[in-house]
């Protein structure tokens, strides 16, 4: 089986957590970020990951669907979020995070993907562009009223997660529902 993976993300982890995937998968995998993936056309198999910014997919993942959304529609994909609130939250009568994020994604397709889901990332300080830097004070400290002085480091990475997720995959690529 020839599988592709095409990610987006900024800071590593979503590339780290496609690597993982690659390695329970152990078929013949290509990982590309979105930027410069090929055509989905020559496998059988393609998975769609993208880290979480503010709600949303990576632009260029987008992209990366939209232009090839008829080929996609014919073949067995996959789709997963990487992002710290992979649970979501109630508030105010409205889902926010979790599978909210992901929904638009699915929703593209007619034809529904094999697996979807979402993966636990990390916020490494030490990485972060100054303009995230400060989108994350003013996210901690004015929305969910913490009195941080800096943003923490925080992994949530868990490769044991990462390799559920790709036997589930397998699981549904030999028809098991789950
Ligand atoms: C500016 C900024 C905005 C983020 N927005 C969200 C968000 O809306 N929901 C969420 O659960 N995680 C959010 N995150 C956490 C990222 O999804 C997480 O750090 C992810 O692992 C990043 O992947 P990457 O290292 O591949 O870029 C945000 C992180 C940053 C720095």
């Amino acid at each position: 089986m020839k599988a592709l993976i095409v990610y987006g993300g900024k800071y590593g982890s979503t590339k780290v957590i496609s690597e993982w995937i690659a390695e329970r998968l152990s078929f013949d995998t290509v990982i590309r970020d979105a930027k410069d993936a090929p055509s989905p056309g020559d496998f059988d198999l393609v998975l769609l990951g993208s880290a979480i910014y503010e709600g949303k997919f990576m632009p260029e993942v987008n992209t990366y669907i939209d232009k090839h959304i008829n080929t996609l529609e014919e073949k067995k994909k996959v789709i997963f979020g990487v992002c710290l609130d992979t649970k979501g939250v109630f508030v105010k009568g409205k889902i926010h995070g979790g599978w909210e994020y992901i929904m638009p994604i699915i929703k593209k397709f007619k034809n529904p993907p094999l697996h979807a889901g979402l993966l636990h990332g990390e916020i490494n300080p030490s990485k972060l562009s100054s303009e995230d830097y400060k989108r994350l004070m003013h996210f901690y400290n004015k929305i969910l009223g913490k009195n941080y002085s800096a943003v923490p480091y925080r992994t949530k990475m868990n490769k044991e997660e990462v390799w559920e997720f790709a036997e589930k995959i397998i699981n549904k690529l030999k028809g098991k529902v789950y």
